[in-house]
């Protein structure tokens, strides 16, 4: 990120205060009232997923981190779906008709009274860091300025307000694009839309914008020219980074916000020592811890929920979704949802751990084995085309390839319990309920139907006891 605050030295500092008693008087207001017609969607904008997290939430966590205090988000659209989605983490204001992004402010003021200064911002912007909002915060407060504001300079101004500064390079206006001259259309230093407003003057000036000829709508924008005219500063930092400020309308903006949050986030991982061999085809996404030494192979999606431990691999195209997996944990070719896998274990290629399955440590699942919802024991091992559903296995048991757990019975799913030592042999069908106690062995192709007593060899269809425990 490329922050430069300008201070004119003309303009004196004031209203200089200690830090952090401050902060705590910010509140944020993020704006999501509209209808987001260019999305093209039954879901409000704002509610779409960039890498495991809502837009808007994204939104809210980032100003959370920079004001320390409880956001004020305006509705208006879809008001109950976006009550429901965010719930707690922020308050509401409720604008009815969506009347221009200044009356969307107008609305919060009920809620959001009485702060020592405002952080205005939209709920499309899911990039902008807790850091750049920090840093309008404190020129605001270094400054006493009615309003500070980000600006972006970008080759593609497209779509966003431009900047207007005066002689002495201070900015005085924002015009809209469509009020924007052709000369205006040129410009390329714009509005990504971040302000922090002093709060003793903000909802005064509010109420004297007047709608836009052109669209009818109350802009929040006008605020900068109702700044100076009051005689007030308006204070600008200057970013080149336009990934942080993409917001976002349509779905392309969704694919590219896609993008740079996970450039973003494997940049973060790998400084932090994991090895991804290819950036481009790695998809993590937010909230997702990884240890040191691990290493992630092309085309592999760690998905919400995940953790993964030190010095392991895993991938290539692989799915960890809310997955937990221990140290020195290989797991190639392989999906693993809702699951975790212990220390030393390794799963794959082509296998499919599911449905809150635990594999122990040093337990190895080897190709086209499927687990749903079963615990398998430490060092047990299933090499071959098996599949487990609601199974409980104990430790060092053998499952010989193409065994299977017959667990559904068209109504009910069964339980299946193999002790430790158990041996199942190739394509055994295990016809639960049933439990096999410790060191039962299966012969290849048995069908049991029947629980088999501790140390038992059966065979057969339906198998059948051949000999006792011997031990
Ligand atoms: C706005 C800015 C523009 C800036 C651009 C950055 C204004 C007038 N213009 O334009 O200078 O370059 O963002 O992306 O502010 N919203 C409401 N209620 C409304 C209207 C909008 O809550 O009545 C919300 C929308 O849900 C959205 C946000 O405000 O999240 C921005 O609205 P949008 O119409 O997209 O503004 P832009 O035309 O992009
Ligand atoms: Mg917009």
């Amino acid at each position: 990120m490329s922050l430069s605050t300008e201070l004119p030295s003309s303009q004196t500092e004031h209203n200089q205060h200690n830090a952090a008693p401050v902060i705590q008087e910010t509140r944020a207001i993020i704006l999501a009232a509209g209808k987001s017609t260019r999305m093209k969607s039954k879901t409000p904008k704002v509610l779409h997923f960039v890498r495991g997290k809502r837009i808007i939430t994204h939104c809210l966590d980032n100003a959370i981190a920079a004001t320390h205090s409880r956001p004020v988000v305006v509705i208006g659209h879809a008001a109950d779906e976006m009550r429901a989605a965010i719930g707690a983490a922020a308050d509401f204001a409720m604008q009815t008709e969506q009347l221009g992004t200044g009356h969307a402010v107008m609305m919060a003021e009920s809620v959001a009274q009485g702060c020592a200064r405002l952080l205005v911002t939209y709920g499309d912007m899911p990039l902008l860091r807790p850091e750049t909002f920090k840093t309008m915060i404190d020129l605001q407060v270094q400054t006493g300025a009615a309003v500070s504001m980000l600006t972006l300079v970008t080759a593609n101004p497209r779509g966003f307000g431009r900047i207007i500064r005066n002689a002495q390079g201070l900015v005085t206006a924002i015009v809209e694009e469509v009020s924007c001259s052709p000369d205006q259309l040129l410009m390329n230093e714009v509005n990504p839309g971040v302000y922090c407003f002093d709060g003793a003057w903000l909802w005064g000036a509010l109420k004297r914008i007047t709608p836009n000829p052109i669209k009818g709508e109350y802009f929040l924008t006008d605020l900068v020219e109702i700044a100076v005219a009051d005689g007030r500063e308006v204070r600008a930092t200057v970013t080149h980074d336009s990934d942080e400020c993409i917001g976002i309308n349509t779905r392309v903006d969704l694919a590219d916000t896609d993008a740079a949050l996970r450039q973003r986030l494997n940049k973060m991982h790998m400084l932090k020592g994991v090895s991804i061999v290819d950036p481009n085809t790695t998809y993590i996404d937010v909230d997702v811890e990884i240890g040191m030494d691990t290493l992630i192979l092309p085309n592999t999606h760690v998905l919400a929920g995940t953790r993964i431990g030190a010095d392991c691999t895993i991938g290539p195209n692989s799915i960890l979704n809310n997955a937990r997996i221990g140290d020195r944990v290989e797991v190639r070719q392989s999906v693993i949802r809702d699951s975790q896998v212990d220390h030393d274990a390794d799963v794959g290629p082509f296998s499919h751990l599911r449905n809150n399955t635990h594999v122990g440590e040093g337990a190895h699942v080897g190709n086209f084995g499927e687990m749903k919802n079963t615990i398998f024991g430490r060092d047990s091992k299933m090499g071959h085309f098996s599949y487990l559903g609601d199974a409980t296995v104990g430790e060092n048991v053998n499952i010989g390839a193409g065994a299977v757990t017959c667990n559904y019975d068209g109504v009910n799913k069964n339980p299946t319990i193999l002790e430790d030592n158990v041996f199942i042999g190739s394509d055994t069908m295990l016809v639960a309920p049933i439990t096999l106690g410790k060191q039962a062995r299966t012969g290849a192709g048995s069908v049991v139907t029947k629980d088999v007593p501790a140390g038992a060899l059966v065979v057969g269809a339906p198998a059948r006891v051949i000999r006792r425990d011997q031990s």
